[in-house]
């Protein structure tokens, strides 16, 4: 059995963004991302606080707008459009969920969709769809990488993906039924009907539900690769925090029968973020006319 490290392959993508963002640098464009959170919810700080510093790892210009979690919805669309009128940001997003008076889905209309590094916006979906993709939703595409890089073979292989969420679930099985991939996608959802024995018939399985620990061993076809989207908090008082973080799948359960698995910590989610650095670049060359708009 093998583990998929995305901490391991994230690190070396840093290496190749670095090159290329200090290549662009000495053109005189240093890649800029603008993060905006709203409020002070923990999980989201530690999320932002990863990306800012790993876009700075790799020499990049990043900014982290907090606002409260009063803010109103003008002051937001306020600062987004400040954002997507900036000339040194060249990728905006806005960590979602926010608090419940504001409308999320006006915010991810209104970034500029050349700076849309996180591809929530309906143009950039649409363009995915049609197979004609701009940027990649960054954990879908951290997938592929993780699936490439490690030689997994997906063509025309059976992968069911659990979870139907527009950033992960729905990209990820658009992606991987088109040409090229090729594989063959159910998708599963909290209606599905036989989950256990569709999950039990892949020979790529994919946790992406948000539900701790839920993809157990006799859910797993011996020998699938299992991808765990996964990250959980459960209360646990013997852990410095007071909880622990565990993925989608029973990692101690399934590992066993599984060719490959991703550990949680340590797998998708740094792919998560070197894919938006990624697609910060893509940004860069989408707004100075080095790729086409
Ligand atoms: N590692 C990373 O970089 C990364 C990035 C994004 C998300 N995540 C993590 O991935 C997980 C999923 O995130 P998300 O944003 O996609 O979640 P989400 O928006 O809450 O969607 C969850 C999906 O799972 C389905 N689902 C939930 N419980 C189910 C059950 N018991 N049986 C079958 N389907 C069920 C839901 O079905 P319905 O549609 O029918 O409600 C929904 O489609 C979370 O733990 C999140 O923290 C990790």
């Amino acid at each position: 059995m093998k583990i998929l490290s995305g901490t391991a392959l994230a690190a070396s993508f840093e290496e190749e963004l670095k090159r290329e963002a200090v290549a662009l640098t000495g053109q005189g464009i240093r890649p800029g991302l603008a993060v905006i959170q709203v409020g002070e919810e923990p999980a989201t700080q530690t999320y932002v606080r990863s990306k800012v510093k790993t876009a700075e790892r790799v020499g990049m210009h990043s900014v982290d707008h907090k606002l409260p979690a009063t803010a109103s919805q003008a002051e937001l669309e306020a600062l987004v459009d400040r954002l997507n009128r900036a000339p040194h940001i060249n990728g905006v997003l806005c960590q979602m969920p926010l608090p419940p008076h504001l409308d999320g889905g006006r915010i991810t209309r209104l970034i500029d969709p050349l700076k849309d590094v996180d591809c929530f916006h309906p143009y950039n979906m649409g363009l995915l769809a049609l197979g004609e993709p701009r940027f990649l939703p960054c954990t879908p595409a951290g997938i592929l990488e993780l699936l490439t890089r490690y030689g997994i073979a997906v063509g025309g292989k059976h992968t069911v993906v659990l979870g139907r969420s527009n950033i992960v679930g729905r990209p990820l099985s658009i992606l991987l039924s088109q040409k090229g991939w090729d594989a063959t996608v159910t998708l599963c959802h909290s209606r599905s009907d036989g989950l256990v024995e569709l999950a039990r018939q892949a020979d790529i399985l994919v946790a992406a539900l948000g539900q701790p620990e839920f993809v157990r061993a006799e859910m797993v076809k011996p020998g699938a690769v299992v991808i765990d989207v996964g990250v959980n908090r459960v209360a646990d008082p013997t852990a410095k925090r007071g909880y622990r973080l565990c993925g989608d799948v029973d990692f101690a359960g399934v590992a066993p029968k599984a060719s490959a698995i991703t550990p949680v910590p340590g797998g998708v989610g740094p792919m998560t973020i070197a894919m938006l650095l990624r697609n910060t670049l893509v940004g860069v060359r989408l707004q100075h006319g080095l790729a086409e708009a």
